[in-house]
């Protein structure tokens, strides 16, 4: 059973369909999550975790020195004994020491078909809004190892959604999220198979 440690920042959508995979899904009896962290104390992914009986914490980014962030994070996910990082919807770059340290380890999930909208600046409905501007015809969800930058490390998982011209950037996100939802746990199988 591999432990893994979830990163969110928001509403945590992408730990629940994680969660509810490691319960009665395709992560059943292969995968765990031990803990779920935010920068942010009122991200509703913590009460998701607190609701599923896993370990959540939160640590006050905007009020702590980065240097005492990047320190609890490591060693929070240190003690966790997780073999696989997911970042569900995290916003925060990962401190150099978790990067090295976890390389091929981490997972990422962005809301496009990277490497196209992607980067800094990337992330919510700024990518939508962005693919509706560009008149795109698709666009989709990506799941990637994650390393020091946003958004670059190998493509693990990718799958497409159609945009329709009248879509707003709102009807693409959400179109899109229903494919993250489903390529996430995915492409932790993926890698738990390939870590074996
Ligand atoms: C999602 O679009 C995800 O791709 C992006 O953050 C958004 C919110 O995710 N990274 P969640 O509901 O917090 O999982």
């Amino acid at each position: 059973m591999k432990k893994l440690a979830v990163l969110v920042s928001g509403g945590g959508s992408n730990l629940q369909s994680i969660i509810d995979e490691t319960k009665n899904g395709i992560l059943k009896d292969i995968a765990e999550v031990v803990i779920v962290i935010s920068n942010n104390p009122s991200a509703y992914g913590l009460t998701r975790a607190e609701k599923a009986n896993i370990k959540a914490v939160a640590l006050d980014y905007k009020n702590m020195d980065g240097k005492d962030y990047d320190a609890k994070m490591y060693n929070l996910i240190k003690e966790s004994e997780a073999d696989l990082i997911c970042l569900a919807g995290y916003l925060k770059k990962i401190p150099e020491k978790i990067v090295n340290e976890y390389k091929s380890r981490i997972l990422n999930i962005h809301p496009a078909l990277l490497p196209k909208f992607g980067g800094k600046g990337m992330y919510g409905h700024f990518v939508h809004e962005a693919v509706v501007k560009a008149k795109e015809k698709k666009s989709g969800a990506t799941v990637h190892f994650a390393d020091e930058n946003y958004d670059t490390g190998s493509i693990i998982i990718q799958k497409e959604v159609p945009v329709y011209e009248k879509d707003s950037a709102d009807d693409v996100a959400k179109r899109v999220l229903v494919v993250e939802h489903e390529i996430f746990p995915k492409a932790i199988k993926k890698v738990i198979e390939n870590l074996e």
